[in-house]
């Protein structure tokens, strides 16, 4: 079942509120993510950069791994915020880090102005899956 629009805002306003953590001096873009199970808990996470840049980890990423180290792995929607022009998707990473878990999660990409709802399998249709070996 799709999340109710009431889920959808409340989603969209814990990802506003985890962008206010972006650790981000080196890029200045700031990105918020929230990620809600199917029992209803919801995990935050913000982008983490790093002084030796490849080291810098993505919101989504952040949200989803700590949704995963409190037991958490059955996931129903994700949003991502940010206060870009154009929405934000996740990165080819984050896409793949997600399709671990469900490859049904709704993704919800939003901006001041702006909000879209997209499936995961549609930013990622065919992931490298446990079926793969
Ligand atoms: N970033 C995210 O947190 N999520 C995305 O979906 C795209 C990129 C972060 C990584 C880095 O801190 C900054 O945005 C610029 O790439």
């Amino acid at each position: 079942m799709n999340p109710s629009s009431k889920t959808i805002d409340e989603l969209v306003k814990k990802a506003q509120e985890a962008r206010a953590h972006s650790y981000s001096p080196y890029s200045r873009f700031k990105v918020g993510a929230a990620i809600r199970t199917k029992s209803g808990k919801v995990y935050r996470g913000c982008n983490i950069e790093n002084c030796s840049y490849g080291l810098t980890v993505c919101a989504e990423r952040v949200a989803v791994y700590n949704a995963v180290s409190d037991g958490e792995t059955d996931f129903e929607a994700l949003a991502v915020f940010t206060e870009a022009k154009d929405l934000t998707p996740p990165c080819g990473a984050c896409r793949q880090v997600l399709s671990e878990f469900s490859k049904d999660l709704v993704i919800i990409l939003a901006n001041p102005g702006k909000q879209k709802e997209l499936k995961l399998s549609e930013l990622l249709p065919m992931p490298f899956n446990k079926q793969s070996f």
